[in-house]
């Protein structure tokens, strides 16, 4: 495999009882990309996470990350190896101050157990480290707040930022804007796109809203009833006379494809 490749998955197929959710679905994830997985509900698309992640073991199919199968490894090992996946607001500590929920995961990443927690508060690098995550995502001026007391918006960017304390190679973000407000849903994509541009980290995300997937993304992938349909540049995307048919008077039409 070509070392410019991050995820390569081949021939995934996932079967639930007799229903076939993915259905031999290939695709190529090139490093430092910003990528994007759509289609209608119930296409898929959850589920390829799942898979890929490695929460949904596959019926059949492999799956390569930066050069190596993972097709058998549970989540964390491919947690550990750069793989990150958001985790949605449950994943963080509420009760915790914002600084200290991205501090946790750069202990993590550093090997060194929780027990040095009390120490380690202490520890000026790591509080550094942990600040400038959180101006990078856009709160530097809340570390130390309670989460609790946080707008959604807000602490789905604490969800970016402990995503990022994991140094990670591949981020797949199942529907980052979900119940966001346009002002919210704007902010998040500036980030990702930000972010995007200014490391080595690849973004593949899934969004509902095709306005945000056509200006973002710099290829698409498009899913349909578990099969693969279309993949290229939005341009492509957007005259594919299967994607535009799938879409028929939907999204794709209200972004003005
Ligand atoms: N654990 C499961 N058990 C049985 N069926 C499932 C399971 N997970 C997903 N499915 C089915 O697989 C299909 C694909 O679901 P999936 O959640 O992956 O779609 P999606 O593309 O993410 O949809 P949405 O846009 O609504 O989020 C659906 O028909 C769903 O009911
Ligand atoms: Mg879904």
């Amino acid at each position: 495999m070509s070392d410019s490749i991050i995820l390569e998955v081949q021939h995934i197929t996932r079967d639930f009882g007799k229903f076939r959710a993915l259905n031999g679905v290939s695709l190529k994830i090139p490093k430092g990309r910003l990528c994007a997985l759509i289609g209608p509900n119930g296409a898929g698309k959850t589920t390829f996470y799942n898979v890929v992640s490695g929460r949904y073991r596959p019926s059949s199919g492999k799956i390569f990350f930066d050069g190596r199968d993972v097709s058998g490894l549970p989540p964390h090992r491919r947690v550990a190896l750069g793989m990150l996946r958001s985790f949605q607001i449950t994943n963080i500590f509420p009760a915790l101050t914002v600084i200290e929920n991205v501090m946790a995961p750069l202990i993590v990443h550093q090997g060194l157990s929780f027990s040095f927690w009390g120490s380690l508060k202490k520890h000026k690098a790591l509080a550094a480290e942990a600040e400038q995550i959180l101006e990078r995502v856009g709160l530097a001026g809340h570390s130390g707040s309670m989460v609790s007391t946080l707008a959604y918006g807000d602490k789905r960017l604490i969800e970016i930022a402990i995503v990022l304390a994991r140094k990670p190679k591949l981020v797949l973000l199942d529907e980052p804007t979900a119940g966001m407000n346009p002002e919210e849903t704007d902010r998040m994509i500036n980030l990702i796109k930000e972010l995007s541009q200014q490391s080595d980290t690849t973004f593949f995300i899934t969004e509902h809203d095709m306005k945000v997937v056509f200006s973002v993304s710099e290829t698409i992938f498009v899913l349909n009833q578990g099969s693969l349909l279309a993949e290229g540049a939005p341009e492509i995307i957007k005259s594919d006379p299967k994607v535009r048919q799938v879409y028929l008077g939907g999204n794709l039409h209200a972004a003005g494809g």
